[in-house]
């Protein structure tokens, strides 16, 4: 018998459409992709050759727990140069992708029943985590209306004495919601009432900020803060590195003490040769970065205009990360051509699936009438995918 934290546990919703198009896929048909989660850039070629140049030169051994001094040398210089953030060695810790790094900072510091705040829509594996710590995620709902962010008063109005967690994730996956340094500040500013609430600071998609905006993160906003805050990030988003599994993170040394004991009894370090093209994707040109956020910032756009074209879907702007989260409330109760109702996004992206294109229900976010499409797909992919979602969506018919 599973154990009582993991038996109530569902797999990602965004796996299952994943294998769900993948099985068509097999059977021969044709579908456009606008499913997936990462970057569709190859990894460039400076930091691929320091990985080749790694496994020549022998460093196939095991590394410290918490990653190589020269790694972490070089993410302590990126903080530095990017966020005006300091940490010493022993505030970093290096993981196999950022991904079990935030589980395992929430399962060094939660104990069963303790609260996590965070927004939906949101990533489903951040309420999972905290699911997998026997803690209690506390979904803050948020829409359009909101721009998908979490203001002080609704905040002020979650916090309770069993709080014990803030997820912060900005740019958002999913919904493209940026935090400026201004609006991190009011939030810090309730947070300097509550002393015992921790915040887990997702970075990940940091590098990929719209419309010349500036990417903030609290930790730099609320130096006060530092103490208990965990800032994330990798390399897997920014440098089209998701395969190599390099994540890392800052934060006050007694957190990481934890983290690292529990990676010391579990995972062990990280891989010798993806820590070593790590250092190269840190501290080499970073030019690259600035080219494909361009790019994104081009299908965005594409898409945006696609989808203001159709009726009964309804988009926000996205400021940043490679994602669009189109409301699609209005053609909830309308008809497929075989009578089949649509009664949720989860039927709707059926619905797209069977007219030729892969997006993700809002039920893999936590969130109601919304679905997510990602943006890291060729311009004409995109356009492609959003003809037939317009076709699918006029074949609709009102009840
Ligand atoms: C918001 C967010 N955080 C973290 C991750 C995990 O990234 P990694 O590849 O470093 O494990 C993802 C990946 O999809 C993500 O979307």
């Amino acid at each position: 018998m599973l154990a009582e934290t993991i038996a109530g546990l569902k797999p990602s919703p965004i796996v299952e459409i994943f294998d769900q198009a993948l099985r068509l896929r097999a059977e021969g048909r044709d579908l456009i992709d606008l499913s997936v989660g990462e970057p569709d850039f190859d990894t460039p070629h400076h930091i691929r050759a320091a990985g080749v140049s790694a496994i020549e030169a022998g460093a196939t051994r095991y590394t410290a727990t918490d990653g190589t001094g020269d790694l972490k040398a070089a993410i302590i210089r990126k903080f530095r140069r990017d966020n005006q953030l300091e940490f010493s060695p022993q505030e970093i810790v290096i993981s196999a992708g950022a991904k079990p790094l935030l589980a395992v900072a929430m399962q060094a510091v939660l104990n069963p029943g303790d609260e996590v705040i965070m927004t939906t829509p949101c990533w489903a594996s951040h309420p999972g985590m905290v699911e997998l710590c026997a803690g209690v995620p506390v979904l803050v709902e948020t829409g359009i209306e909101a721009g998908f962010k979490l203001s002080p008063e609704r905040l002020a109005a979650v916090l309770t004495p069993r709080t014990r967690m803030l997820v912060l994730c900005s740019p958002s996956n999913p919904t493209g919601a940026v935090y400026s340094a201004e609006e991190l500040a009011a939030l810090a500013e309730v947070l300097r009432a509550h002393p015992d609430v921790l915040v887990l600071s997702d970075d990940l998609y940091e590098h990929i900020v719209f419309d010349g905006n500036r990417f903030a993160t609290l930790a730099a906003v609320a130096p006060d803060l530092g103490g208990r805050i965990f800032t994330v990030n990798g390399v897997s988003k920014a440098y089209a590195m998701t395969g190599w599994r390099i994540g890392y993170g800052g934060g006050p040394e007694w957190w990481m003490d934890g983290i690292r004991a529990i990676f010391s009894q579990s995972n062990g370090g990280p891989c010798s040769i993806s820590q070593a093209a790590a250092v190269a994707a840190l501290d080499g040109p970073q030019d690259l970065l600035t080219e494909w956020r361009k790019t994104y910032q081009n299908r965005r756009d594409a898409a945006l205009e696609g989808v203001a074209g159709i009726e009964g879907l309804e988009a926000l702007r996205p400021e940043g990360a490679f994602y669009l989260m189109p409301h699609c409330g209005a053609l909830i109760g309308r008809r497929r051509p075989d009578g089949g109702r649509i009664e949720t996004s989860t039927d709707l992206a059926s619905w797209f699936l069977d007219s030729g294109v892969v997006v993700v229900p809002g039920r893999g976010f936590h969130c109601g009438p919304y679905f997510r499409m990602s943006v890291a797909a060729s311009e004409t992919a995109i356009r492609n995918g959003l003809e037939r979602m317009a076709d699918a969506c006029a074949r609709l018919e009102r009840e």
